[in-house]
């Protein structure tokens, strides 16, 4: 068992470390040939996409430069409200370039709509998403994923990169949240 562990939660493993470096070896291969000779920004958007972004970038063998963009959501914890506050803006002139917007995850959709609109304002050459997760079961806005890891069902990830309260970030796999009765 995983040394991490809180009282009253389990991790169950849903994609593990071989799996998702599988998956981000064959995404990174794919942007190096889609983006060949072009001005490629990737951009990370903090916090949940730090762990997935450094493994990434080091999957596309192109030049690129890397930038962060952090958010947060207002609203309840449990649920993405759909406006965003910008807590770190990008330290890059994104005009006319080829950006590359990096997530953890795409749930509701809804950040992501709200930085799609945001960013465009921007005027960069284009804009394309790449994340590790979509939960389409769960689409409240119509978002294009151009680069996508693994479809999940409607259940609470965390690992690699995402957290429950700020926790399981350093979890090297991603497993579903479960809550048990009896601790540890
Ligand atoms: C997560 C994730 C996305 C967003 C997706 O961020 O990184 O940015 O939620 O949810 P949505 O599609 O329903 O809008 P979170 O607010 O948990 O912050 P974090 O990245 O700092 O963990």
């Amino acid at each position: 068992m995983y040394p991490i562990t809180y009282p009253g939660e389990k991790v169950r493993m849903l994609y593990s470390v071989e799996a998702i470096a599988a998956r981000v070896k064959a995404l990174g291969e794919q942007i190096a040939k889609e983006y060949a000779g072009k001005d490629l920004l990737t951009v990370g958007i903090l916090k949940g996409s730090f762990m997935f972004m450094a493994d990434l970038v080091r999957a596309i063998d192109a030049p690129l430069e890397v930038d962060f963009l952090g958010v947060s959501s207002y609203g309840n914890h449990t649920e993405t409200s759909g406006v965003v506050k910008i807590t770190h803006d990008l330290s890059c002139d994104i005009e006319g370039r080829h950006l590359l917007l990096v997530e953890d995850i795409v749930d509701t959709g809804l950040t992501m709509r709200y930085l799609l609109d945001f960013l465009a304002t921007r005027h960069p050459a284009s804009m394309r998403l790449c994340t590790l997760l979509e939960k389409p079961s769960n689409a409240r806005s119509e978002i294009e994923i151009a680069y996508k890891g693994f479809s999940i069902p409607n259940e609470f990830v965390v690992g690699y990169g995402l957290d429950y309260a700020g926790r399981y970030r350093n979890l090297p796999w991603v497993g579903v949240l479960e809550f048990s009765l009896t601790s540890g």
